[in-house]
């Protein structure tokens, strides 16, 4: 079974995405964890982020063993990875290897943007999460304090605006919701909650009930 998780940043998506692969024994990839690895490769060598030859060739040499760098959480680095993820030859790099997660036996929850969309247009489950931008903010804000950082919780409103506005407007593999994808919105549900509703739309969808 491959279940697609997309949604904008903060969602929650990445939890759920997780819990959902432990509890139906699945593999997980955090797609968005190698677009901020790119991103965090140009920074870490002071490239310019829109320079798209760097990018490209950063993509192509990607690690999967640096995924687990702490470095790659940051506010900070998922903002830059939202102006590398832009760029479509970026985007076409990364495109085999998150097909060939979802491929591998038993299957696979991929969380990010165009899950659903695009990288696996025939997802057996497609679950669109979405939360109030103001809630997404405050979560985001005691998450960066909780590692250390310090954040203000109106410029991170300001700058998930701006990247979700950025990753719901390129023209490539834009963030949105794919016409088969059943909508979760998690603005007012604690993580026990999400996970119940998203393991109800998977039942759902396996028991062949069109309407969740
Ligand atoms: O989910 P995240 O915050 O880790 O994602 C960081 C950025 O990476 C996000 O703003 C846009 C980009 N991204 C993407 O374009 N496509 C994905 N499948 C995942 C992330």
């Amino acid at each position: 079974m491959i279940i697609a998780i997309d949604g904008p940043a903060a969602s929650g998506k990445g939890t759920l995405a997780k819990r959902l692969a432990a509890h139906y024994g699945l593999r997980h990839l955090d797609t968005g964890v190698i677009y901020r690895a790119v991103a965090y490769a140009l920074m870490s060598r002071g490239a310019d982020l829109k320079d798209e030859a760097s990018a490209v060739s950063a993509a192509k040499s990607l690690d999967p063993r640096t995924f687990d760098d702490p470095a790659l959480k940051s506010h900070q680095v998922g903002t830059a990875a939202s102006v590398v993820s832009a760029i479509p030859a970026v985007r076409a790099a990364l495109v085999e290897f998150q097909r060939q997660f979802a491929s591998q036996p038993p299957g696979a929850v991929l969380d990010g943007r165009d899950i659903g969309t695009v990288i696996c247009p025939n997802a057996d489950v497609k679950i669109f999460v979405v939360a109030d931008p103001k809630i997404r903010a405050e979560r985001r804000t005691i998450e960066a304090r909780g590692r250390g950082e310090a954040a203000d919780e109106a410029t991170i409103l300001a700058d998930i605006l701006a990247r979700d506005e950025r990753d719901q407007n390129r023209p490539v593999a834009p963030l949105k919701p794919a016409s088969d994808a059943y909508l979760l919105d998690n603005s007012h549900l604690d993580i026990e909650g999400g996970v119940r509703a998203a393991i109800d739309i998977v039942e759902a969808v396996r028991a062949g009930r069109r309407e969740v």
